[in-house]
């Protein structure tokens, strides 16, 4: 597909995308985020070529790339983009020809987490410091697919000057989206990030690749933060919120929830959850309970007594005790 037919050409201006999150952006949270608010683009957690490449974890990586369907087959997700990462160009190849027959709308590839296993493993931002291998990555992900292919990345590795010469590379490979998170790989998330480089990588788009959408991402927390950045910069074409979803689950809408409509979203999710558990058990597979506790913050933060009763959510061991102390 070229780029100019892809549905990143169809999007609105200054559209806004729900951020991959590796353990959050599962099928299960982005249905929570679309029943609370759409995004206009889906991403989801990033998933390891080498790991589908493998006959040992083919079955968990395509777990990760479940996408929620209507009866009739139609995603419910829409449009979604499948995250990935690896160092391995034919595995890429390989996930990149996959990903089309899943149903997905588009490609991105991972060239910025900074986590030291995928790092150390060659992926991530790590791709940074091996430009040639990253170049070949998204030659080789591009020719094995019709899927608009994007990259999500950072500044630099260790130093901010980087971006001078690793985003134009980047724009010159004629990507459909670059996602730029405005900080480096040694930064973490532990600085501000870099707002006053917008206008100068915006310039570098325009040079090298005026059909590339540019997105930013770094502390975009809201819909109405957004919009204060495209006031300022109306040539940004995207922006991608992650945290902020923590902070307000609606925060691809103008809506601010009441109390009420946080609780019914809750129960939403643990709907959704014993769903997905079910049916992964049904696939011999499991869906574990733990990780539901990173979410009781979302939902119970502001009202009187909310730590007391996050602390006795935090003690239950199942949906059913969660549901009963919630009614
Ligand atoms: C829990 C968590 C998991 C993440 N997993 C991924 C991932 O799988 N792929 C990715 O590109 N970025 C990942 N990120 C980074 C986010 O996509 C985003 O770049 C970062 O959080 C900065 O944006 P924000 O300030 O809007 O949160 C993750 C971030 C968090 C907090």
């Amino acid at each position: 597909m070229s780029n100019t037919n892809s549905f990143w050409q169809k999007l609105p201006p200054h559209f806004l995308i729900l951020a991959p999150m590796e353990g959050v952006t599962d099928i299960v949270f982005r249905q929570v985020i679309a029943k609370a608010g759409r995004p206009d683009v889906f991403f989801t957690e990033f998933t390891n070529v080498s790991s589908y490449a493998s006959e040992k974890g083919r079955h968990d990586a395509l777990e990760r790339l479940d996408i929620a369907k209507d009866q009739n087959g139609k995603n419910l997700e829409s449009p979604i983009v499948a995250q990935i990462w690896g160092k391995n160009p034919a595995h890429f190849a390989d996930t990149a020809a996959a990903l089309e027959k899943l149903g997905f709308d588009g490609l991105d590839i991972n060239m910025g987490c900074p986590d030291r296993h995928v790092n150390k493993a060659g992926g991530g931002a790590a791709m940074i410091t091996t430009p040639d291998l990253a170049i070949e990555c998204i030659k080789t992900a591009k020719n094995a697919t019709n899927l608009p292919v994007s990259v999500k990345t950072r500044l630099g590795y260790t130093f901010i000057d980087e971006y001078k010469t690793w985003l134009p590379l980047l724009l010159e490979q004629n990507l459909a989206a670059l996602t730029v998170h405005l900080r480096t790989r040694k930064e973490m998330s532990k600085v501000p990030a870099h707002y006053e480089l917008i206008p100068e990588i915006l310039n570098l788009r325009d040079q090298i690749s005026p059909n590339t959408k540019i997105i930013f991402n770094g502390d975009i927390k809201n819909k109405s933060a957004a919009k204060a950045l495209a006031a300022k910069y109306p040539q940004i074409d995207g922006f991608m919120i992650g945290r902020g979803v923590f902070e307000n689950p609606y925060c691809f809408t103008d809506h601010t929830p009441t109390q009420t409509e946080l609780k019914e979203l809750f129960l939403y999710h643990l709907d959704l959850y014993d769903a997905r558990a079910k049916e992964l058990e049904n696939r011999n597979s499991h869906y574990p309970y733990e990780p539901l506790k990173h979410f009781f913050k979302m939902y119970i933060n502001s009202q009187d007594g909310s730590k007391e009763l996050r602390n006795q959510l935090m003690a239950c061991k199942n949906t059913q005790e969660l549901r009963r102390l919630l009614k």
